[in-house]
This record gives structure tokens, sequence and C-alpha cells, in this order.
């Protein structure tokens, strides 16, 4: 595997591999990498000749109050683990390349509506700090394809809304959840946890099953949201929210509609984490 830290090198990587006809795929990443990402990097190898992967842990998608010093950097770790995935290229960039101007004087990205509710409430101007990354990633790698996880199911529609809106010309293919075998999402924010938090930290993915099968039962959509909060607040969790939506994200006008997703955000300690199912996935 090929490791990049400018972009004049990635460059002429990719415009070798153009040049032999491969198409490329690609994966962003903030790094700390685990068994999730690497799906990302496997299913991106099934649609694509070559793959990259970029680690950058994003400053404009941190809150001022949030984790950006904290964030885990795992580097060599993660150099490793993509270069046994059979990565074909890691881009590396800085700060000063992301963002020339600087973080303050750099060109912003906002994507309207589905910014302001959910975690874009709970976490003012992260989506734009997201796509505002995404697109300069784009612009970087030129990819044909992107990958990302549906934990992040509000990102992926926010990539997906931008992608189109703005002519991106990558098709953006969305990859399953990994778990852990009691149930937890692969985060690497799951480190975060200490002590009984671990064990706490299932009762998220517990909760949205109760709130498929609660909707499956035709439970008032409401309902399902309040219990779904208690039960979540009762195990220890500051809830963010918890919510049933439509995969666009708009509001359900009934339990029985097809295609309905069920999203949490609770806190546990210092740790936020989120997840979310959908109901005919599951
Ligand atoms: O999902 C992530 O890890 C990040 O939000 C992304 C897409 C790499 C942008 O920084």
């Amino acid at each position: 595997m090929q490791t990049h830290t400018t972009l004049a090198a990635l460059r002429a990587q990719l415009r070798q591999w153009r040049r032999e006809g491969a198409s490329v795929g690609f994966v962003p990443t903030m790094g700390n990498l685990h068994a999730g990402h690497f799906a990302l990097v496997e299913l991106a190898r099934k649609h694509a000749d070559k793959v990259v992967a970029s680690i950058f842990v994003n400053p404009t998608q941190f809150g001022p109050n949030e984790d950006y010093a904290r964030y885990p950097r795992t580097p060599d770790r993660d150099i490793n683990g993509l270069a046994e995935q059979r990565c074909d290229a890691l881009f590396l960039p800085t700060v000063e390349q992301m963002y020339p101007f600087g973080t303050i004087g750099c060109v912003q990205m906002h994507v309207p509506g589905i910014t302001d509710i959910l975690c874009g409430a709970h976490r003012p101007g992260h989506f734009n700090g997201v796509a505002q990354v995404v697109a300069r990633l784009f612009n970087m790698v030129q990819p044909d394809l992107a990958v990302f996880g549906r934990k992040d199911y509000q990102q992926l529609q926010v990539i997906r809304y931008m992608a189109k809106e703005m002519s991106f010309p990558v098709e953006i293919i969305p990859a399953p959840t990994l778990r852990e075998a009691d149930g937890l999402a692969m985060s690497s924010r799951n480190q975060y946890l200490e002590g009984d938090e671990r064990r706490t930290a299932v009762r998220i993915y517990q909760t949205l099953c109760f709130m498929r099968d609660a909707a499956r039962q035709g439970l008032p959509v409401p309902g399902i949201e309040d219990e779904a909060t208690s039960r979540l607040e009762a195990a220890g969790f500051t809830v963010d929210y918890a919510e049933v939506r439509r995969a666009d994200l708009t509001r359900p006008r009934s339990p029985d509609e097809p295609g309905l997703v069920a999203l949490v955000a609770a806190r546990l300690g210092r740790t936020r984490l989120i997840d979310n199912l959908e109901f005919d996935a599951a």
C-alpha cells in the first residue's frame, strides 16, 4: 500500500491508475480503524479496481466542547490494518493541506433542511463540517465511488444530497452497520466507555429493536418515541433523541409506512453514541 502525505503524490498515483483504465473506490475515515472500517474497504474493493482510504480527523466537524483533541489517533495501527486489507493507497493530509486558508477563512458548505434535525440539532455546524471535508476529499481523490457506513445514517443522507446537488460524479455506496456480539454498533467512540458503561451501551440497540417491534405492532410513533426515551433514561443515558423517521428523515404519518428507520443518539458518561435500525432491513 502506498501512503501519501501530499496531494501531489496522491494525484500522481491516481493519474497512473487512470492511464491503466482502473476505476477508483474511496473510503474516507477519521482513523482509529476497526472491523467496521475494514468492511467499508472490502465493499469498495468489490466495486472498484483500486481502493483509496483517507485518514483525517476533520476539525470543522467538531463543536468547541466536543472531542476533537482527544479523538483517538492510532496511525501506525491503522496503516498496518489497511495494508492487511490490501487497500491500494492511503491519503494522510495535514490540516494545512485540507484548509490552506485556515478553518475560519475557508469556503463553507451548508446542506439545508436535513442538517437541522436529529444530530444536526444537537451538534450545530457538525454536518456543514462533514459536507465541507467530504467535498474537498472528493475533489482531491476524484473517485468513481465512495463508501459510507449506514451507522451514520444522517451523515449518509447529507452526503448523498450534497453529491447529487453539486453533481459530483461519485456513486455513493452505503455499507451495513457492523455490530459486536451483543448488538452494540462498532464505533471508535466505544473505547471511551468506562467500567459498566460498556455493558449498558447495548441498551441502545435493544431500544432500537423495541422501536421496530412496537411499530410493527401498530403503536403510535409519539408513544414509541416516549417509551424509548424513558427506557434509555432508566438505563442511565442522557437522551439527545429517539425518533422514528422515514428513510429521507421526514416524519412518518403512521407506524406501518414502509421503509421507516429508528434513530437514537444518547450520552453515557462522557461518551455520545448514535445508532439506527432500518425496519425493513432487520
Ligand atoms: O464518518 C466519518 O468518519 C467522518 O464523518 C468522515 C465521513 C470521514 C468525514 O470526516
